[in-house]
């Protein structure tokens, strides 16, 4: 049974712009990893203004090995390290939950937590 494991940010409005940047800017890295089947990142429009970084794993197992692997830490590097910047005590991620999406202005999220589910049930387009 598939995994979604989404990470839930708050987003100033005046960081939005640049959070949208940082993700274009992205490693990359989370394609290549075992198991990894589909992301997204989510721009809130109606009923919420929280960022949702979806993603869609094969196992729990590949999820919890990609966020302890290296694709995690390089996919992270620059977050953790603008997380440091912007409080020094602050933590990144894979420091445990740090504050926001971030590239030199300190974080662009003020908040984020994971949501996790199991996919009971799920259907494309008909081919
Ligand atoms: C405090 C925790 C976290 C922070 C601050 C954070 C921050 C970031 C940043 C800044 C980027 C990429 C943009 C860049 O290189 O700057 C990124 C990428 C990403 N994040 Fe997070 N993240 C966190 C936790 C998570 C978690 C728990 C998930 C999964 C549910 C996740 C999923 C992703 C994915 C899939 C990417 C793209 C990686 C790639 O391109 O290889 N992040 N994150």
């Amino acid at each position: 049974m598939s995994v979604v494991k989404i990470n839930v940010l708050t987003v100033p409005a005046e960081m939005r712009e640049e959070l949208e940047r940082r993700f274009a800017n992205r490693a990359g890295m989370v394609e290549s990893s075992d198991g990894f089947e589909w992301f997204e990142l989510l721009r809130p429009v109606e009923g919420t203004d929280r960022y949702l970084v979806y993603t869609r794993w094969r196992s729990e197992d590949d999820f919890q090995n990609w966020q302890k692997g290296m694709a995690f830490q390089r996919g992270h590097a620059q977050a953790a390290a603008d997380a440091g910047r912007a409080g020094g005590q602050e933590q990144g991620p894979g420091q445990g939950q740090g504050q926001g999406h971030g590239h030199g202005q300190g974080p662009a999220a003020s908040g984020s937590e994971v949501w996790s589910f199991e996919v009971v049930q799920s259907a494309g387009p008909k081919s």
